[in-house]
């Protein structure tokens, strides 16, 4: 099978392309990638005034299977995924069972065979069902194809505990993804503790017990020379610990969501849960602080942290709804809304950031549209406006702080290993 995609502004940041140019995918890879390829296809997608990109790779994900397919199914989230544009994702560990042994894993794998439209990578948990006091067995857990571990959902409180899981992710070489939240200081809080706090009356989450939760990981991470990479950042201080520790050669990388760059506290005052997530929307400081670190690159990736839960869990009072939102179907919009249009990103740097960066990272041959990669590939019109619509999700949840929002920028089409899905939109 042959798919030519043609005349579209080809960005690809691994290959320093960003011009019009052809794409030949053959056999679910791409074959050949110039100008002017003439050829007889079997496809041929005309891609004139779009963006043809990597397909993206959202390094923060939870599917919920197994255990909550109430709220989300692999099925049903590598759709929401394609939807998107995510073409690779990194399946978080805090499922029911959790993925902390190498028979929970086999479960997962199995189920991701049977019901995954799109390429699912695994994080395990670091320690026994994520409570923090055993590490796993890292090693077997990395020879059965993990990538990266992570207790995303909690953090690992014993500095003991975090050391032993540094030492051992640099014998394996394997990434250590960090919730950094000391819950001491977090307090069952539910909202950011400043103004919004106060209002309302409901316990507030200092932005210390986020970053004093980092520097503490990236010390860990500097004492054992692990890799470490700081989940979903919400505020200035982390940035700037962020900021100091890469510029002292610690290997570093961290992400931040859609939702922390786009809204900040206020949005709380309606007392809508589906601005309810852990870590809180903070001050606006803090969301031009976070703006400011993607721009100038203090800020590697941009993950969704899509984090499905049904309705009866959200609609709610807000002091007893879940934490989280839902964000695969949304990310790219809204980056594109929010960072290529005020121009803090160009293509470049948002393809970086949610393709060719989360790929490095991880350590996944992903991220880039080199003759020979798998054809992942997304066919994006740059200009088209949509309004994000419960009824429109291929998601099992909606539970969206973008809801009703005009968004700019619509896939049209994912290639994800050469499978063509074409969206109406
Ligand atoms: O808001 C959140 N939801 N933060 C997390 O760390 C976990 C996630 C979830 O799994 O629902
Ligand atoms: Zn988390």
């Amino acid at each position: 099978m042959k798919i030519l995609i043609k005349s579209g502004r080809v960005i690809d940041p691994a290959n320093k392309i960003d011009s019009i140019m052809d794409i030949l995918v053959e056999d679910n890879k791409i074959s050949k990638i110039a100008r002017n390829i003439k050829l007889e296809a079997d496809k041929i997608i005309v891609a004139e005034n779009k963006m043809v990109l990597p397909g993206l790779v959202d390094m923060h994900v939870h599917l919920r299977e197994p255990g909550r397919e109430d709220k989300e199914t692999i099925c049903s989230g590598t759709q929401a995924a394609l939807r998107g544009g995510v073409t690779s994702l990194l399946a978080m560990p805090n499922t029911t069972p959790a993925v902390d042994s190498i028979g929970h894993l086999k479960i997962l794998q199995e189920a991701i065979k049977k019901g995954s439209k799109a390429n699912v990578f695994i994080c395990a948990a670091i320690t026994q069902d994520r409570r923090g006091e055993e590490v796993n067995d890292l090693a077997s857990l990395k020879k059965e194809g993990v990538v990266a571990i992570s207790d995303d959902g909690a953090s690992v409180d014993s500095d003991a505990v975090m050391l032993e899981a540094f030492r051992r992710s640099k014998e394996e070489k394997l990434l250590v993804i960090c919730h950094s939240e000391d819950k001491q200081l977090s307090r069952q809080g539910v909202v950011n503790l400043g103004f919004t706090s106060t209002r309302l009356g409901l316990r507030g989450i200092s932005a210390e017990s986020e970053y004093k939760r980092v520097a503490r990981d990236i010390t860990l991470a500097k004492e054992t020379g692990a890799s470490v990479h700081i989940a979903h950042v919400s505020c200035q201080e982390s940035v700037e610990i962020i900021s100091r520790a890469k510029k002292g050669g610690i290997k570093v990388t961290c992400e931040t969501a859609p939702h922390y760059f786009t809204f900040n506290e206020a949005e709380v005052l309606g007392y809508d849960t589906n601005f309810k997530m852990n870590p809180p929307l903070r001050s606006k400081e803090d969301m031009l602080a976070i703006r400011k670190a993607l721009s100038n690159g203090t800020i590697d990736v941009i993950a969704s942290d899509h984090a499905p839960h049904t309705e009866n869990e959200k609609d709610i009072e807000f002091e007893r709804a879940e934490c989280g939102v839902v964000g695969l179907e949304t990310e790219l919009a809204a980056s594109i809304t929010e960072l290529v249009s005020n121009n803090l990103f160009n293509w470049e740097g948002l393809i970086r950031a949610m393709s060719l960066n989360p790929s490095r990272i991880l350590g996944i041959s992903k991220g880039t549209l080199s003759a020979g990669a798998d054809a992942d590939i997304i066919v994006v019109d740059p200009e088209k406006a949509w309004v994000a619509r419960k009824e429109d999700f291929l998601s099992k949840s909606q539970n969206s702080p973008f809801l009703g929002r005009s968004l700019k920028g619509c896939v049209e089409y994912t290639l994800c290993q050469g499978k063509v899905h074409k969206w109406n939109s």
